[in-house]
């Protein structure tokens, strides 16, 4: 049987350094180069990490070729149509789906934990109203740490999850809360007898007291299709892989910092319009556009080389196929379309900005397909969430990602602190 090995050869010198190729339960293998710097002398070069494995991981499997994308080996399209997102938040935690007497305690336990501190209640006060829900909800976060220090150190699996829970539960409360001082009206307390979802909408929705819209017809209640729509849209956004934002969160957890540091720190990254931000950005820019008939120009923008403009929620670093999420999304928007009356002006411009991308040699070239984010605003928008509350939905998705990445790290003996090196071209 061949050796699994790859040798390496300074043409230089001569030296010769042979290294192992380590198999993988799916996709690429991995050449472990460890003791290379210590063999040669010299240091590998990859910025941007296209080609480097930071970790090894049983979470979540893309295969960017084939456009495939499965959490605990499960594909996203059977837990997108199959599976609520508290279940696919017991998946990612415990690596398996759970029980109907598990989903029923670890819906309780959620909905227990979704209240917050009075006093974290008030960090609001000291932001501005126009301030971006992002940063807010990126402080709240850094200051959660100082209401639950005992998270500092944990031993044992119920600490870690005791930890997970509270994270995933409070999020979308400091989320809302965000929402509404943004807006200068009173918070909706959370409400024990509503599921996730539809606690979410209702404190953003709410009128103080938790009434909903009052019609000739009597109070709005929030529909099934909007709770089902934005389930979903957390269930496609709950994990990644090794992405900017997840690979932030295990750069904090290497230097021992607090698990929720950590997620803010997420938060924080996430925020970059090349990343989670550029839901907010594919909207603006449809609504910048205006009108089909404009659409050719931009998409010509976005292909001179001399403008830094790209087209928002085009291409991936790993996707160089269509992106399953922005499938099941497209299949979602065509779904509700009448059911949640889709804005149809800002679809036909995205079908337009999908059709002259996908036949044009600038983006067929490059593997640029349309990504999650391409899909995800026109839904939110009929879901009555304004641009501006976009990304904090995808952190909502993505905290559950974060934190199992987070638990995976610490729970991985051979990890240590994130320290890459440099190539020096200075003085
Ligand atoms: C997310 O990593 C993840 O998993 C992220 C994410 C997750 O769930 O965590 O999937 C969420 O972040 C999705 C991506 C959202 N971002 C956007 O939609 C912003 C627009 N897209 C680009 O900025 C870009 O495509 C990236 C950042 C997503 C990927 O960048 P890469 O892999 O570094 O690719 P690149 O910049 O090297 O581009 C390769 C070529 C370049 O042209 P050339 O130098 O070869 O001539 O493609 C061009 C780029 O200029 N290009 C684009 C483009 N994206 C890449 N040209 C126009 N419009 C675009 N959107």
């Amino acid at each position: 049987m061949k050796k699994s090995t790859v040798t390496l050869t300074n043409n230089q010198t001569g030296d010769s350094y042979e290294y192992s190729i380590l198999e993988s339960t799916r996709g690429s293998k991995v050449l472990d180069i460890r003791t290379f710097f210590s063999d040669s002398g010299m240091f590998t070069y990859d910025p941007g990490f296209t080609s480097t494995a930071a970790c090894e991981s049983t979470i979540t499997f893309i295969d960017g070729k084939k456009g495939e994308l499965r959490y605990r080996g499960i594909d996203i399209e059977a837990l997108a149509n199959k599976h609520s997102y508290l279940e696919t938040c017991f998946l990612l935690l415990n690596s398996r789906l759970p029980s109907e007497k598990e989903l029923h305690n670890f819906d309780l336990e959620i909905r227990h934990r979704a209240y917050l501190h009075r006093g974290l209640q008030k960090l609001f006060d000291a932001f501005p109203d126009n301030a971006h829900p992002m940063a807010t909800l990126s402080a709240a976060v850094t200051s959660l740490a100082s209401f639950y220090d005992e998270h500092i150190d944990m031993e044992n699996e119920d600490e870690y999850l005791e930890m997970a829970h509270r994270i995933i539960s409070k999020i979308p409360t400091l989320a809302a809360f965000a929402y509404r001082h943004s807006l200068g009206i009173p918070f909706v307390e959370p409400d024990i007898d509503l599921g996730f979802t539809k606690n979410f909408l209702t404190m953003m929705r709410a009128y103080p007291g938790g009434k909903m819209h009052l019609s000739v017809e009597g109070h709005e209640d929030i529909k099934d299709v909007e709770i089902r729509a934005l389930d979903t849209i957390f269930t496609l956004h709950a994990d990644h892989e090794q992405n900017a934002s997840t690979t932030v969160v295990r750069g904090v957890a290497s230097t021992g910092a607090h698990p929720y540091v950590a997620i803010s720190s997420g938060i924080s990254a996430l925020w970059g319009r090349a990343h989670g931000g550029a839901n907010e950005s594919v909207i603006a820019q449809i609504e910048y556009i205006g009108s089909v008939d404009k659409v050719k120009a931009f998409i010509e923008k976005a292909k001179d080389p001399d403008d830094d403009f790209r087209l928002m929620g085009f291409g991936h670093r790993v996707y160089k196929n269509f992106d399953p999420r922005a499938k099941i999304l497209k299949g979602l928007q065509d779904e509700l379309r009448d059911e949640l009356g889709l804005d149809t002006e800002l679809m036909k411009i995205a079908r337009k900005i999908e059709e002259i991308a996908l036949s044009d040699d600038y983006f067929v070239s490059r593997n640029l397909y349309p990504n999650i984010d391409f899909y995800t605003g026109i839904i939110l928008t009929a879901l009555k969430i304004p641009k501006s509350m976009f990304t904090p939905i995808f952190v909502i998705g993505r905290t559950v990602g974060w934190i199992t990445q987070w638990i995976e790290f610490k729970k991985d003996e051979t990890s240590k602190i994130a320290r890459p090196r440099q190539l020096y071209s200075g003085k």
